[in-house]
């Protein structure tokens, strides 16, 4: 993400849509059919074998504010009892779940997402943990991890996450200029994230990452600069600097941020330079599109060897082939294809209730999709691909790949990429595009008539 000094965003902009998906998943979820998805977990869990571990992705969809910018699938409350009910069904939905499997398999990766699972009170969080216990090896090779709104966190909280053996946090930061948290109704001080920090290593969590943003109302340089350094100074292991996403026509609680507020596209574009090269200059390597990480830590050196993965978290050393979504809305997949939960929580509790299992949309993975699935998360990650070397790769796939390669180069005025034979690289200045250059080997994006993010 650094040096982009050859190429001017805004004829870049100008040039190319400038809203294309993210590509956590390929294809990307406005693909998924409702009443696909408990077929494909069917055949996802008499696949499931011993030998290969999964990953699991647990969804709190709660929080006990609502920050105007946020795209998660969320629900703000000020009591524990809803919080309370909805564990009791995550429960319900491991048991009906688990029940399924006539094996123990191991999980390599358990993460809970939100929404803020900080929320979760130690009683509950155990709870968790023993229903999985039933159905699932865990061992010290297990990934642990739980994304933390500091402004939950308890001594409960951290005696929980103690007891769970949670090896990594992940706690929002977002920015620390007060206006900008008064423009996105999110007050968080430099102070009490600094405290949270402290607590969560003196209770022995190896990794630390911290979510920031750009691109927020009245975001300017200096002030996404200076919440850099400041994040800097608590040494996370890992950083992620997001675009926000303005996607009120999706998240309708967004009109609450005045699009007049909103730094403009180039700006964007400058504030996650500035950000990238602070964040560089201080050690931290450059990860994939939105990511950094210390040299010592595992993502950066998965990136070394190419292993890094992409998955809706984000970017992951986590290569299970795979994941099992629970709770509302989570979605997992595996090489047969990608399922959803029901995204109501209200709903998914009921079909649980009803002793059902609760997905919903999904997608039948075909192997040209794994193909194109594959050749886009080498470009997210490795920003080079060999379209030869890809799973399911066919004379035709390659050959079709190479074509469009050599058509985008031929149009593109900007040198995003360099074509050699069967190979295609994004070279340093044009990594900020690599959705760009990723769009051109998605086989449904024409015919979609989805409104996505900013690129930048
Ligand atoms: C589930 S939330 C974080 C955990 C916790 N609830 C918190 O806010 O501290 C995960 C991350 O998604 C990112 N995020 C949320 N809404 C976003 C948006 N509209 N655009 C880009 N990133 C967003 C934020 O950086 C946030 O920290
Ligand atoms: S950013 Fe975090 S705390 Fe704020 S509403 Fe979203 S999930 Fe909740």
């Amino acid at each position: 993400m650094i040096e982009p000094q050859n190429i001017d965003p805004a004829k870049v902009f100008d040039f190319y849509p400038s809203a294309l998906p993210r590509y956590t998943s390929y294809p990307t979820a406005p693909q998924f059919k409702s009443g696909v998805g408990s077929s494909v977990l069917e055949t996802t869990l008499e696949n499931l074998t011993e030998e290969e571990p999964v990953s699991i992705y647990l969804h709190i969809p709660f929080c006990d504010r609502l920050c105007w910018f946020c795209g998660c699938h969320t629900k703000h409350t000020n009591k524990y009892e809803p919080i309370k009910n909805y564990i009791d069904s995550l429960c319900d939905e491991i048991n009906l779940l688990g029940r399924k499997l006539n094996k123990t398999v191991t999980v390599s990766h358990l993460h809970f997402g939100g929404g803020s699972p900080s929320l979760i009170q130690s009683k509950e969080m155990r709870l968790i943990k023993q229903n999985l216990e039933r159905y699932f090896a865990f061992d010290e090779e297990t990934e642990i991890s739980v994304e933390i709104d500091p402004s939950d966190a308890t001594d409960d909280f951290y005696n929980a996450i103690e007891a769970l053996g949670v090896t990594r946090a992940s706690i929002g930061v977002q920015d620390f200029d007060p206006e900008v948290q008064r423009l996105i109704n999110r007050t968080q001080s430099f102070e009490l994230t600094e405290i949270v920090v402290k607590e969560l290593r003196a209770i022995g969590i190896k990794s630390i990452n911290i979510d920031a943003l750009y691109g927020l109302p009245k975001q300017t340089n200096e002030r996404v600069e200076s919440t850099v350094q400041q994040c800097i100074s608590l040494k996370p292991d890992r950083m992620a600097m997001f675009g926000y996403a303005h996607v009120p026509w999706f998240k309708p609680h967004q009109i609450m941020i005045k699009e007049d507020d909103l730094p403009g596209q180039n700006e964007r574009f400058e504030q996650m330079q500035n950000a990238s090269r602070l964040l560089v200059q201080s050690g931290y390597n450059s990860i994939g599109i939105d990511h950094f990480a210390l040299p010592n830590d595992s993502l950066s050196v998965a990136q070394k060897k190419r292993t890094l993965r992409r998955n809706f978290q984000g970017y992951t050393t986590d290569s299970a082939e795979v994941m099992l979504g629970l709770g509302a809305s989570s979605i997992g997949r595996s090489p047969s294809g990608f399922m959803q939960n029901t995204v109501a929580t209200n709903l998914y509790q009921k079909r649980i209730a009803a002793g059902m299992l609760a997905s919903d949309k999904g997608y039948k993975l075909q192997p040209v999709d794994l193909y194109y699935g594959a050749l886009i998360e080498r470009l997210m990650c490795d920003f080079h691909v060999d379209f030869a070397s890809l799973p399911f790769a066919s004379d035709e796939r390659v050959s079709e790949s190479v074509q469009l390669a050599n058509k985008f180069a031929a149009a593109d005025p900007f040198q995003l990429v360099k074509v050699s034979g069967t190979s295609l690289h994004i070279p340093p200045q044009a990594k900020p595009f690599a959705r760009i250059v990723a769009a051109q080997f998605d086989q449904y994006l024409k015919r979609s008539t989805v409104r996505f993010s900013k690129v930048v």
